[in-house]
């Protein structure tokens, strides 16, 4: 049997969107999951917004409960699902196994420097659109970039040879060796846009027409791209209320994956974004009261 090139933990809308492009561009996929008695999983992928649009595929999947080890690991289950779903399979992970994360918000991949302090460990960001219209079922809703890098110079060489490996999958992706940045644009972007989206129970876009919500943002992103400032030591290149206004106008018809998580009844990523900038904040001594507030308001709608 060829070795397996990639296993995915938490087979989500990203997850599935990734184990199946790369399967299709011929590497070896296993999926871990949480049901101990699955062995396989059919994922449909549907195309909405770009090539062979409104066309359904199915493939098959390894569901793979075995006790060796991994040799690269694609992380894309929750924030606040990470530090259980590594555990579970801790005894698999080795000093060579490499750990990509792929997820929203901000600090997760801690988890896996604590508990794996040496197994490289790369950092990823896509605006791939995916979402889950059943169990199983993902619509690929439009397309985006793909970008992997290292918060560490040891690891940067791990994240190229990533880069390389999937040149040969739809997302070819990029190379960023100031991931950090990268990752705050998308916090950023989040921080304006999710928890807004919960309290006003609405559409990206339809946060543009409400004018106590257009407030808001404006106030969360003026503190937003203070704090990057100082996390990142140069300011932001384009006003970030702009930007977080383009995404909302772009994306007008999506409901958040905040949004998404809470109308399931699901935990929020709102720790992983708001309450990690909050926390950044906190740590250099900045004061976020917009944030903080929405942080809280978020909090109380979702316990
Ligand atoms: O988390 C999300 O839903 C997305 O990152 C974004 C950009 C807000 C679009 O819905």
């Amino acid at each position: 049997m060829p070795p397996i090139d990639w296993h995915v933990l938490g087979p989500g809308a990203i997850g599935s969107l990734f184990a199946w492009y790369l399967a299709d561009a011929g590497l070896q996929v296993r999926l871990l999951t949480r049901h101990a008695g699955e062995s396989a999983r059919l994922i449909t992928l549907e195309h909405q917004g770009h090539l062979d649009k409104g066309h359904h595929d199915t493939r098959a999947f390894h569901v793979d409960h075995h006790d060796t080890p991994i040799q690269r690991l694609l992380v894309t289950v929750k924030a606040h699902q990470t530090e259980t779903a590594l555990h579970a399979i801790a005894h698999r992970i080795t000093a060579d196994t490499l750990i990509l994360f792929l997820q929203n918000g901000m600090g997760a991949w801690q988890v896996a420097e604590r508990l794996f302090p040496d197994s490289p460990c790369i950092l990823g960001t896509t605006t791939e659109g995916a979402w889950r219209a059943a169990d199983h079922h993902i619509v690929h809703a439009g397309r985006g970039e793909t970008w992997i890098g290292s918060l560490q110079s040891r690891w940067q060489p791990q994240a190229v040879s990533v880069v390389r490996q999937w040149q040969h999958t739809l997302f070819h992706p990029h190379h960023d060796d100031n991931i950090l940045a990268r990752l705050w644009r998308k916090l950023a972007i989040n921080c304006a846009i999710n928890p807004l989206t919960v309290l006003y129970d609405c559409r990206n876009g339809e946060l543009l027409d409400k004018p106590t919500a257009l407030v808001q943002m404006k106030a969360i992103c003026a503190e937003v791209e203070e704090v990057m400032a100082a996390v990142l030591g140069v300011p932001a290149s384009m006003p970030l209320l702009e930007l977080a206004c383009d995404v909302a106008r772009k994306t007008g018809a999506n409901q958040s994956s905040m949004l998404q998580d809470y109308r399931r009844g699901q935990p929020t990523e709102i720790d992983f974004i708001t309450g990690y900038l909050v926390q950044e904040a906190r740590r250099l001594g900045l004061d976020v009261p917009e944030n903080a507030a929405v942080l809280s308001a978020v909090r109380q709608m979702t316990q």
